[in-house]
């Protein structure tokens, strides 16, 4: 028997102006997606932006429904439109930002479980790491440089 240690380093900046100029720019995007997402129970928006490897930008946002799980997040409405309309395109980067209505988000906000589960796919298909980039409405920003560091003993394809 023997224990196995798991580890991830994080980069944390301190605020949006401490992010490169690309990713700041994508993050912005994140921001008007994040505006305009539909969550009407939850009163918790979310917002996506993702750099393509043909330098275009795609965003999403939670939609949400009165059936509740017929609603999606916002990393999963961004990706999947990545998938269905640039599917051999590398995703470079996914800028994401989340606040709520009834109180300030300060704390930078991850994917979920489901959607960590939905990136590390495209991640495992395009054989090379996605950066992502998370935060609340405001304050710090963190980075993982991979999906593979928030999703630890991922199931994928090669378990099939
Ligand atoms: N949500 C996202 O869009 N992304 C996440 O990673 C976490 C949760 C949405 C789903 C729902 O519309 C609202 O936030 C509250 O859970």
């Amino acid at each position: 028997m023997k224990d196995i240690k798991i580890e991830s380093t994080l980069t944390v900046f301190d605020n949006l102006d401490e992010l490169p100029q690309d990713v700041f720019h994508l993050m912005e995007k994140a921001i008007v997606a994040r505006q305009k997402a539909y969550a009407p129970y939850s009163k918790f928006s979310v917002g996506a932006a993702i750099l393509l490897d043909n330098d275009q930008i795609v965003t999403g946002n939670n939609q949400e429904n009165a059936s509740y799980p017929s609603g999606l997040c916002a990393e999963r409405t961004a990706i999947y439109y990545a998938g269905a309309q640039f599917p051999d395109v590398k995703i470079l980067k996914m800028a994401l930002t989340a606040g709520s209505r009834i109180q300030q988000t300060i704390t930078p906000i991850p994917p979920c479980g489901a959607c960590r589960q939905a990136i590390a796919e495209y991640e495992v298909k395009q054989e090379s790491p996605i950066e992502i980039y998370f935060m609340g409405e405001t304050g710090k920003v963190v980075k993982s440089n991979s999906l593979a560091n928030l999703l630890p003993l991922v199931f994928d394809k090669s378990m099939l």
